[in-house]
């Protein structure tokens, strides 16, 4: 038997409901913050992430699904989506129309990581991007979107971790002193917390292993190395997002896996989710456009949702939508009704009733026994009586009535009790 590669995942059926159930509030939510959907490319020239994202970052080191093309050319799967808008609203000119974009996706997305609960290979994100704006108005935007989403769908156990890793002056002074005082304990830290010290410091702050964590408990805190724009604008980004009511816990050591952020970052994080506990996160890049070769600074903020997460928690909520079956079944006791069966089914269906029919040429008994399994609410029967006096036999599936109908009364019933 040929299986699916690892760490990838089929959404059958069953699970269709809720996949349905979290694109449509994606969209409704979207769409009353006045944000616009944008669908792109799943692959790109592998250059568009590796600057953006960052050469030293594990999705650029370790995760990208690259690939050389037919014609030479290096391809990537995409592992994010914000890189990708960005190439698409320089590409475009998406700003000489509007001096701020609000861009919404949803899609799949690739990285190679190990697979284990909540994270795959290919999984799907929701995501958004406010594009525009250098004022903190657009963080507590982009935050309150994302939390309306969030509440919407019903998400309870959750938290959201806020910090700001200021503008790049602050943060180089910073990094400046964390690799100082880092650098006395390098011989404790973990293996990978060594390499970070000369790569990527600040990732060491994200760190899950216990001895790094004691060791990162005293280090310098990064708000003490701001200057006043960064200060400013992470103060003011609090007192809008207290002002919107809306809950955040300030953790000063949350820095993101991808290099572009600058000030405010976020994330949003569940218990319920186990080791991978984040569902969601994001935050500013002010300096990306720029890496795009972008003659201007073009100042933005954004977010993603893991939508694999969200259904894990939605279930331990005990989340269920059952699949919605069929309205009606049209048995018929002999193969020569076909036709009838036929014209019958495009009837009902041209009045928008999910219609069915047997295919296999069973008994009748079989085919009320499928339509049983199946759900459905009534049963149309097609037998000798039927097709000569010209009129349906409905059976009503829950109770075992049934009733007699020409073809327009049996419309008109079925929509009356439809609609109930
Ligand atoms: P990210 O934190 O890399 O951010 O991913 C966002 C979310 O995608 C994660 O919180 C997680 O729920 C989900 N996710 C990531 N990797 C996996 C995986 N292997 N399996 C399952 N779920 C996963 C970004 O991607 C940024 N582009 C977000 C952003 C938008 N920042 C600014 N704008």
């Amino acid at each position: 038997m040929i299986s699916s590669v690892r760490g990838t995942k089929d959404i059958l059926p069953a699970e269709i409901p809720i996949w349905l159930f979290l694109e449509s509030t994606f969209r409704e939510v979207s769409t009353i913050f006045g944000f616009n959907e944008i669908r792109l490319p799943i692959f790109e020239k592998t250059e568009v992430f590796q600057r953006s994202i960052g050469e030293n970052t594990d999705v650029v080191n370790k995760e990208m699904y690259t690939f050389s093309d037919r014609g030479g050319d290096s391809i990537t799967l995409r592992p994010e989506l914000t890189a990708s808008v960005m190439r698409s609203v320089i590409q475009n000119n998406l700003l000489s129309q509007s001096s701020i974009l609000r861009l919404w996706y949803y899609g799949p997305l690739f990285r190679y990581e190990r697979p284990q609960k909540g994270r795959l290979r290919q999984f799907h994100q929701y995501g958004a991007e406010l594009i525009g704006s250098m004022h903190p108005e657009s963080d507590a935007e982009i935050i309150s979107l994302a939390i309306s989403i969030i509440n919407k769908l019903g998400i309870k156990d959750y938290y959201l971790y806020l910090n700001s890793i200021g503008n790049n002056r602050s943060r180089q002074n910073y990094k400046k002193a964390l690799v100082d005082y880092l650098k006395s304990y390098a011989d404790k830290l973990s293996k990978d917390s060594q390499e970070r010290l000369l790569k990527n410091p600040l990732r060491i702050l994200d760190s899950k292993d216990p001895q790094d964590i004691e060791i990162i408990k005293n280090a310098p805190i990064i708000y003490d190395y701001f200057d006043e724009e960064s200060l400013e604008h992470y103060q003011l980004t609090k007192e809008l997002l207290r002002l919107s009511n809306i809950q955040y816990i300030e953790n000063p050591f949350l820095v993101r896996g991808l290099d572009y952020y600058s000030h405010t970052v976020f994330e949003f994080q569940s218990p319920v989710l186990g080791a991978q506990d984040s569902f969601g996160g994001g935050g500013r890049y002010n300096e990306l456009f720029r890496e795009f070769g972008y003659s201007n600074d073009v100042p933005a903020t954004g977010f993603a949702l893991g939508i694999e997460r969200i259904i894990l928690i939605l279930e331990t909520q005990n989340l269920k939508i059952p699949l919605e079956p069929p309205k009606i079944y049209i048995a018929f006791n002999e193969w020569k009704y076909i036709y009838k069966v036929i014209e019958i089914a495009q009837i009902l269906r041209s009045y928008g009733f999910s219609t069915v029919f047997d295919l296999n040429r069973r008994s009748l008994k079989a085919q009320l026994k499928e339509a049983n399994k199946l759900g459905v609410k009534y049963s149309i029967i097609i037998g000798e009586e039927e097709i000569e006096n010209n009129y349906l036999s409905i059976k009503c599936m829950e109770d075992g009535t049934q009733n007699k109908f020409p073809m327009d009364s049996a419309i008109i019933y079925l929509k009356n009790t439809f609609e109930k």
